[in-house]
């Protein structure tokens, strides 16, 4: 199974999910990473992995459609199965949607349909909830409104600071999203 891993930023999650494939737990390729940000974090992390990467700059196409047909083009030469997004912070558009929808993953570190969309950890711990969580969800046109796939619940330990809560929903993510990524593929899907 060929997987392409979209990442906007640090790539803790491309991280992991690299890792889980070496060491066997989840039976893939990570063929190809997308990059919307030149300066990211993941970029160098996919260097130092090997991992080849089409990194762009938003700016140097007319629009969207523009940029997303150029991904698809890219996706379609590596045979690309599944689309990862993991800290890819932009919504998915048509162009892209279309020829891969039911084959495009998000990871959402909240427990869905709370608290969607940007700065998830702060809205949660703002709202002072005693639980939070990662959603893994299909991909639709909205945001972070497809069908869920996983979940995972985090406590929000009494005192503890936004920063620990955020710690704490990262360390799921890093197990959940591998796993989740395994189970879809060996349900075939
Ligand atoms: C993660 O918290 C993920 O849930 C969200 O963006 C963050 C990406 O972090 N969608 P990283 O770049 O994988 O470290």
């Amino acid at each position: 199974t060929k997987l392409a891993v979209f990442a906007s930023g640090t790539g803790s999650n491309y991280n992991a999910i690299v890792e889980a494939v070496k060491n066997g737990t989840l039976d893939a390729e990570v063929s190809v990473l997308v990059c919307d940000k030149p300066n990211a974090e993941v970029v160098e992390k996919a260097k130092l992995n090997g991992t080849p990467a089409f990194v762009f700059d938003p700016k140097q196409y007319r629009n969207k459609q523009m940029f997303e047909a150029k991904i698809v083009e890219v996706l379609q030469e590596e045979k690309i199965d599944l689309i990862i997004l993991a800290g890819y912070m932009r919504m998915i558009g048509k162009t892209l949607l279309r020829p891969f929808e039911g084959k495009i993953i998000n990871i959402h570190p909240s427990l869905l349909p709370s608290f969607p969309g940007l700065d998830a950890i702060g809205q949660a711990f703002d709202a002072g909830v005693k639980v939070s969580g990662v959603t893994v969800h299909y991909v639709d046109a909205g945001m972070d409104t497809g069908k869920i796939i996983a979940q995972q619940a985090v406590d929000v330990q009494d005192g503890s600071s936004r920063d620990e809560l955020q710690h704490a929903i990262q360390q799921v993510e890093h197990q959940l999203y591998p796993a989740t990524i395994q189970k879809l593929i060996t349900r075939g899907e």
